[in-house]
């Protein structure tokens, strides 16, 4: 029978049919006059079965590992009391290479494996990529993508697509990448909030999922030059709506994952333990949060006026207690979410610690600001609510030192027709490194940009 042409992922209804895949050898077993490849293709995997005439070939010989092959066969269920990917074993009758890949002298495997430097891995990360892990870890940040715009879309918030060539700064002068744009200065986006801003009396509640670029010198788990940012802005809400809103999205697009059978499945394997998580989320307000690490001894590096660590006589790094006007550091909010163990929003942040557009809660010095904090993490999510008066706006540019001219745009979202709102942005790679348990956000992206690191 003419063989039917079929995806790994779809081998369920072809038992006992003659099919024909192709892919590239995953696994190879030679007991010579009976060879057992594992073939992959993207969407999953095979164990094919190659003996007799088809097994003694020049070919099947010298076959290695990651050759594309294609193979013809009847598909089978495994013999009793053996193991192979979905229980399924191809019966091999016709088969050819189409590509070869080097043998012993540059193999695949010496070159790189789970063991090799982490610069080696980086440099290599294009053959790393495809690993189990590697290539679960990714097709998971597929189905989240498609999670999030379902979940934004359930809540009516609409898709719109901001540039990422722009003239204005969002998020402080000092992280920004700069560009020669046809002879004028321009940068990387490193936030598309501002563009969202101003769609609302055009589109209402709009999202984007976009790539915001950093030049942070950091080289921390949860750091990257480019991350991939969620946004949504929403327009005629409070402080509280807002809070609401992202643990909203974020239950309902665990609950999408879960459902699926194929996510939850990589859910499963890359991170056994995960649950979905309680709801309401825990809420802390930034004086309740500076409180709780003094009572559970968490304390900060004593700083100098430049903002350099100060250090006692014997050269360590002087610990002192934390008081409220104080940033909380990376290591403090993750000791504090490791022993929360669970999401919690700490709101209420100094305005002085945060961004220029933020809202002040009236009459105070703190914001209408949260962050989102999960365990193993720390921040996924960061939102506010805006200033919506655009005299006050006016006064926080220059509080900030910054030049309105190139933000007429953004003033005028308040100029026509203003209105109470607020947003946030959430990372992609932090949202997958927490899903999917993994040690650092480099993992969650498929060519990681950190400092020093663009290739490949
Ligand atoms: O807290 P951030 O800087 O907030 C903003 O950019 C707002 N303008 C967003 C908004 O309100 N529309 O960034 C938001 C989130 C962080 O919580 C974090 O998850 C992620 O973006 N993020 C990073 N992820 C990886 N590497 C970096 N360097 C990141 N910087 C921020
Ligand atoms: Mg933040």
């Amino acid at each position: 029978p003419k063989a039917i042409k079929s995806k790994l992922a779809h081998l369920t209804e072809l038992r006992s049919k003659r099919i024909r895949v192709s892919g590239w050898v995953h696994r190879l077993r030679d007991q010579k006059d009976i060879i057992f490849l594992v073939v992959r293709d993207g969407t999953g995997y095979l164990q094919t079965v190659l003996s007799g005439t088809v097994a003694s070939t020049y070919d099947a010989l010298t076959l290695t590992l990651e050759s594309s092959v294609e193979v013809v066969g009847t598909l089978q269920a495994v013999p009793e009391g053996k193991q192979a990917p979905g229980g399924h074993e191809l019966i091999v009758d016709y088969w050819r290479v189409l590509g070869a890949a080097p043998g012993a002298e540059d193999a695949f495997t010496n070159r790189v494996n789970e063991k090799s430097d982490p610069h080696i891995q980086a440099d290599l990360r294009h053959l790393v990529l495809r690993g189990e892990t590697a290539s679960s870890v990714l097709r998971l940040r597929a189905y989240l993508l498609s999670a999030f715009r379902e979940s934004m879309t359930s809540y009516d918030i609409l898709e719109v697509t901001p540039p990422c060539l722009v003239q204005t700064q969002v998020e402080g002068g000092a992280t920004l990448f700069t560009l020669d744009y046809y002879g004028q200065p321009a940068f990387l986006t490193q936030s598309s909030q501002l563009y969202l801003e101003t769609v609302l009396p055009s589109l209402g509640d709009v999202f984007c999922v976009q790539e915001s670029f950093r030049a942070e010198n950091s080289h921390t788990r949860r750091h990257l030059s480019e991350f991939t940012h969620l946004e949504a802005e929403l327009a005629f809400i409070t402080f509280d709506d807002l809070m609401d809103n992202i643990e909203n999205i974020i239950c309902k697009t665990v609950d999408i994952l879960l459902t699926n059978p194929s996510s939850a499945a990589i859910i499963k394997t890359l991170n056994p333990k995960f649950e979905a998580p309680a709801r309401p989320f825990m809420r802390i307000s930034y004086v309740e949060a500076i409180a709780w690490l003094n009572e559970h001894k968490i304390k900060r590096p004593e700083e100098d006026a430049e903002g350099n660590p100060v250090k006692d006589e014997s050269g360590q790094i002087k610990m002192v207690e934390h008081k409220v006007g104080d940033d909380i550091a990376e290591a403090a909010e993750r000791q504090m979410t490791d022993i929360i163990g669970k999401p919690v929003f700490l709101h209420g942040f100094p305005a002085e610690l945060k961004s220029f557009y933020m809202k002040k809660i009236p009459g105070t010095s703190f914001t209408e600001s949260c962050d989102l904090l999960m365990p193993n993490v720390g921040e996924i999510v960061g939102g506010s609510m805006r200033i919506a008066d655009m005299t006050e706006l006016l006064v926080a540019y220059k509080r900030e030192g910054i030049d309105p001219e190139p933000y007429y745009w953004f003033t005028d979202q308040r100029k026509y027709g203003t209105c109470e709102h607020g947003g946030y942005g959430l990372g992609v790679e932090r949202f997958l490194a927490w899903l999917a348990d993994r040690y650092t956000v480099r993992e969650c992206s498929l060519y990681p940009r950190w400092p020093g690191r663009a290739t490949p």
